[in-house]
């Protein structure tokens, strides 16, 4: 069902290591592959760094640092008290927000099942998870069943804010397989009073540099698929997600991100933006 896309799966490991290494993690989620996969990954990034000035580590620090500000701003404004990760990966958001905000926030982390299953094991363990936070499976790519989107949102309140996050998995799906995904998501998200969605977003044409092509080809090898860029700059962005179903759509860039505007200063971190699009 998920079409190829649990290759992606490892990248997951090495997120969730250097997440852990920049101190936005646990050692609770820390796996042996994933300090051996950062390990391998750091001799690249410091290459990258050493030929052209890009720090790929900056690049994802911004982008989860990004997501993460645009979400607490919306739990403390009031506007989502419900949150569903799609592709969590190894990350510690779920646990960092649950930490932070405590029962004013259901948080639903989700991913493919051995994924899924992988950290709900290391949540329990760390005894954070109960009926407001919980780790499911679900396909991103499913339309229909029990891992579909549709079957998890089905577990929450429809009178509640309610955001859906993408970080790091869009890049990875073929246009037809992305735009069906938004479309999905945006859907999904009217069944609730307010709907956000949040991701972190490329352009093509700030993707032309040397290191930034390097990156996607190293990524494209290591997971034996195609990476896409699906948008050529933030008005495509927009455009596309209306036509997805979303009512608005905006591209915070992380230099206009307080939580990320001292990093945006780093060559790499201004490479990426956040989307978010409401319902
Ligand atoms: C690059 S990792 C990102 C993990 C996490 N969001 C992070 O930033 O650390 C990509 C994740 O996408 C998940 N994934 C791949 N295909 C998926 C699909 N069809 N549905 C849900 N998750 C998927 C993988 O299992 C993996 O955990």
């Amino acid at each position: 069902m998920s079409a190829g896309s649990e290759r992606v799966s490892p990248t997951a490991y090495a997120t969730g290591y250097l997440w852990y290494r920049h101190g936005l993690s646990d050692a609770a989620l820390v796996t042996e592959q994933g300090r051996r996969l950062d390990r391998a990954f750091r001799v690249f990034i410091a290459g990258t760094r050493m030929l052209s000035g890009i720090s790929l580590d900056a690049l994802m620090l911004a982008r989860h640092k990004g997501i993460d500000a645009i979400l607490a701003n919306a739990i403390e404004d009031g506007s989502v008290s419900q949150v569903i990760e799609i592709a969590a990966g190894l990350s510690a958001r779920g646990w960092r927000m649950r930490q932070r905000f405590g029962d004013r926030l259901h948080y639903i982390e989700t991913d493919l099942p051995a994924m899924a299953r992988t950290k709900r094991e290391m949540l329990q363990r760390a005894g954070c998870l109960g009926p407001q936070h919980q780790v499911l499976e679900l396909d991103a790519l499913a339309d229909t069943g029990p891992a579909s989107l549709a079957a998890i949102a089905g577990k929450l309140d429809p009178a509640q804010g309610t955001a859906i996050i993408t970080e790091g998995l869009m890049n990875y799906l073929a246009p037809a397989q992305a735009d069906a995904v938004w479309r999905r998501i945006a859907t999904t998200l009217r069944g609730f009073t307010h709907g956000l969605y949040l991701a972190d977003v490329y352009f093509r044409d700030q993707h032309r540099s040397t290191a930034m092509l390097a990156f996607g080809g190293m990524l494209q090898v290591f997971v034996r698929g195609r990476m896409h860029v699906h948008f050529r700059d933030a008005d495509q962005a927009v455009a596309r997600m209306q036509r997805c179903g979303f009512d608005t759509a905006r591209v915070h860039r992380t230099r206009d991100i307080p939580q990320t505007r001292a990093l945006a200063t780093t060559a790499g971190a201004d490479r990426v933006s956040v989307l978010a699009a409401t319902t």
